[in-house]
């Protein structure tokens, strides 16, 4: 038998896309057109009035207005719990105004250079200085990037991430992948000390060294604090190229830093398109005319959901490769609102898949679910369906009347956006027009300065993670580290007075 052909299917176009930024063939993202047809949305109508326990009203939005524009207020004029170590953590919100094209232009000029030496770029680091890269590679890019041919990519290398488990069989497989090839990386950690980043570093480090000595060097960037650290304390040592994350931007918060731009400029993405999403959705979000600001439409609801008794927040979407974006909110909502026993827990699914398994819980379950869809509205391709000679699932109909698997997928939004809203659970649909670094660039801002609002909302600083700050330390003291000698002594006395159960 010979190897299948994919008869009568159209070129991929996610492919294309790579292809063409390979090319640096950009979006027109400058023009009134490509702004207008590229505009997200926020359909509200389900977040009202769904009957049953926990339901919410217009009014109950309506009456938190002039709180969420105090506390929009608030936010731009730097005032209130915004601090982190004497420093405002809200430098996200002009960065996307402060970026210049110099500085753009350097960083696709060192990412060029170094993408032409390797075949593989790795990606080292965890929480802030992950998530946002990989959810952006994986929006826009096809879902098996790297098996594809290095033309295919638009001429990028393979991308990889590690740092973000100290699983010893998922660290060996990745290596795997490696093996044989000229590889680059860029370690990312803004406090230079986190343990499983420094750790992926050090193996990795070692095993380039060993290969290339010296001339390893070259191949890696480090991203990190400006001034200090022991990451930066490195770089300066070793002569790597550094980029910084800026003091006063946390790590979720800093996608549109160099921790986002320098691994996406490695896998082709267009930054400077990226840069104008965050751009326009800084100027749409920039007035308190609520209704007209989705980032405090997005807040209100949200934390109006929240009073009314919601715990968990499904963030659904209909597009695998916008789960990774739904992940990247699993972070930046829950490690800013999760203090005092605030906030909502964010579900990340991806549906069809969680229907058919969560997706009975968050119909029937307990009415503790608020849900947010990120409905992508064009996929990149389109298939139809084919018609058979004995219809016997009884779907020809779809066939005579033209409808596509997109038109089927669009349902996957629909029909639980309706049924959910029938079984108690109030729902938005946020719609991103098409995968583009424009489109997500606005989404992101939007969500930052929702979760930032929500902060104030909710009485805290969102811009601190004591609680992660807290494992962190507990790891330190637990392996051993010097210097965490009276953190392990009262760890480990707590742990002898313990009961400790095994069955
Ligand atoms: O949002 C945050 O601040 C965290 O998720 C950090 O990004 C994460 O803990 C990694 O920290 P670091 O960059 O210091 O290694």
């Amino acid at each position: 038998m010979k190897g299948l052909k994919l008869i009568d299917k159209e070129e991929n176009k996610t492919i294309r896309e790579q292809q063409k930024r390979g090319e640096q063939v950009r979006n027109p993202f400058e023009s009134s057109e490509f702004k207008a047809a590229n505009r997200i949305s926020i359909d509200v109508t389900n977040m009202f009035d769904a009957q049953g326990p926990g339901s919410l009203g217009r009014k109950d939005v309506e009456s938190l207005i002039p709180e969420v524009v105090k506390a929009h207020q608030m936010l731009k004029d730097g005032e209130g719990d915004i601090y982190d170590h004497g420093i405002a953590m809200t430098g996200w919100q002009d960065l996307p105004v402060e970026i210049s094209e110099e500085h753009l232009a350097k960083i696709r000029l060192i990412t060029s250079e170094l993408s032409r030496e390797v075949d593989v770029f790795v990606s080292l680091g965890i929480g802030g200085s992950y998530l946002g890269i990989e959810a952006t590679f994986r929006a826009l890019t096809h879902n098996y990037f790297n098996q594809l041919t290095r033309d295919e990519r638009g001429g990028a290398p393979e991308i990889y991430f590690l740092g973000q488990n100290m699983d010893p069989d998922f660290f060996r497989d990745t290596l795997d992948m490696l093996k044989g090839k000229r590889i680059g990386i860029n370690v990312i950690s803004k406090s230079g000390t986190t343990t499983e980043t420094a750790i992926a570093f050090r193996i990795i480090r070692k095993l380039m060294e060993g290969n290339w000595g010296n001339d390893a060097d070259r191949m890696i960037l480090v991203t990190t604090d400006g001034t200090r650290g022991a990451l930066k304390e490195m770089a300066g040592k070793r002569g790597y190229r550094t980029f910084v994350i800026p003091d006063n931007i946390g790590g979720r918060f800093s996608v549109l830093s160099d921790v986002g731009l320098v691994g996406l400029s490695m896998a082709n993405i267009d930054i400077e398109e990226f840069v104008a999403g965050f751009r326009a959705m800084r100027d749409i979000t920039s007035g308190n005319d609520f209704w007209h600001n989705p980032a405090l439409v997005h807040a209100a609801l949200r934390h109006a959901a929240w009073r009314a008794g919601k715990k968990i927040e499904v963030v659904a979407t209909n597009s695998a490769s916008l789960y990774s974006v739904a992940r990247w909110m699993e972070q930046l909502f829950p490690e800013s609102e999760g203090h005092e026993g605030h906030g909502l827990w964010v579900s990340p699914s991806l549906y069809s898949e969680k229907l058919h398994a969560n997706g009975q819980m968050v119909q029937q379950g307990e009415r503790n679910i608020t849900e947010t869809f990120l409905l992508l509205k064009e996929h990149d391709n389109r298939i139809r369906i084919p018609k058979t000679d004995n219809n016997l699932d009884g779907l020809d109909f779809l066939v005579d009347k033209d409808l596509d698997m997109n038109f089927i997928n669009r349902m996957v939004v629909e029909g639980p956006a309706y049924a959910h809203y029938k079984g108690s659970v109030p729902n938005m649909t946020i719609e991103i027009p098409r995968r583009n670094g424009f489109n997500l660039g606005q989404l992101y801002y939007m969500m930052e300065k929702s979760v930032a609002i929500s902060g104030y909302l909710l009485g805290h600083n969102p811009f601190v993670q004591p609680g992660v700050e807290a494992y962190k330390e507990a790891m330190f003291a637990l392996i051993g580290k010097p210097g965490f000698e009276e953190e392990t002594r009262h760890i480990k006395d707590d742990l002898a007075k313990m009961r400790h159960m095994r069955i």
